[in-house]
């Protein structure tokens, strides 16, 4: 699971391992080096979860610039008296700029539907797009897409999010450690930002203890991002592929470090 660190230590402590296959794209957990100096190929399930995964961060982009949570719990602490005009206001995706800090497979399908909705995009990348501080000082609504590396740890810092403005929105369902969490606790608090819309938290899961909970205008999911009956299936068929691949000394389907399959096993 993506929730299990499978680094050198392990590799060293499981020496007759002969494959690893993880039910999710990301492989930020995963030592792939090690696991290629072993010749150990790693599975994982990319592309399956894209479109699921894209439904998910505008699921949580609305929800939060249009206040939905707290409109449900509005409603059930008994506080709908008659329709206001003023009452939760919320701001239009149709009108904004949305800020897509990677634009891979899963950033391309959230430029599709967040243009779908009218809005305009501006991205950020590695190698391409504007670069990260014009986003976030240009964006309304920055939405998270990249991997977690050492580049992307800790990126959406208190700078960063000083260079978000107050009407702005913060969209992680990428992966919980590339946004600072003390950080975004104070910008919400001090209202740096108008929300911010969280998939995935560092630490993970958020104990319900932790201040970021008791933050305005936070609106969080366990994780949910591929969570569809669909796509969990498709995604463990090809983990299942993965495994029986790699236990068959075959080259797997969705392999994350091919140069592996090169390699004898247990060579490093
Ligand atoms: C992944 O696959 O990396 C997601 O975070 C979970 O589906």
């Amino acid at each position: 699971m993506l929730t299990d660190p499978v680094d050198a230590d392990l590799f060293e402590a499981a020496p007759n391992l002969r494959a690893v296959s993880t039910y999710a794209v990301g492989i930020d957990n995963i030592d792939l080096e090690a696991a290629s100096n072993r010749g150990i190929q790693v599975g994982h399930t990319p592309d399956v979860l894209t479109e699921t995964s894209a439904d998910l961060a505008l699921a949580l982009m609305l929800a939060v610039m249009r206040r939905i949570p707290a409109g449900d719990a509005s409603v059930r602490a008994g506080d709908w008296l008659t329709w206001e005009p003023a009452k939760l206001l919320g701001h239009d995706l149709h009108r904004a700029t949305v800020g897509i800090v990677g634009l891979g497979r899963i950033g391309q399908a959230v430029k599709r539907r967040v243009e779908g909705f009218g809005a305009h995009t501006i991205h950020s990348g590695r190698t391409d797009g504007v670069a990260l501080e014009q986003l976030l000082s240009e964006a309304d609504v920055v939405t998270l897409h990249c991997p977690l590396t050492e580049r992307t740890r800790g990126m959406i810092d208190a700078d960063a999010l000083r260079l978000m403005g107050r009407g702005s929105y913060l969209v992680n369902t990428a992966r919980g450690p590339i946004v600072d969490t003390d950080a975004l606790t104070q910008a919400l608090d001090e209202g740096w930002i108008a929300g911010a819309a969280l998939d995935v938290s560092d630490p993970e899961p958020l104990p319900a203890e932790h201040p970021l909970m008791r933050a305005p205008n936070l609106v969080i999911a366990p994780h949910l991002g591929s969570a569809s009956h669909a796509t969990r299936a498709e995604m463990a068929d090809i983990a299942v592929d993965n495994l029986l691949a790699g236990l068959s000394g075959a080259r797997m389907p969705r392999c994350a470090n091919p140069d592996a399959y090169e390699r004898p096993l247990g060579h490093s």
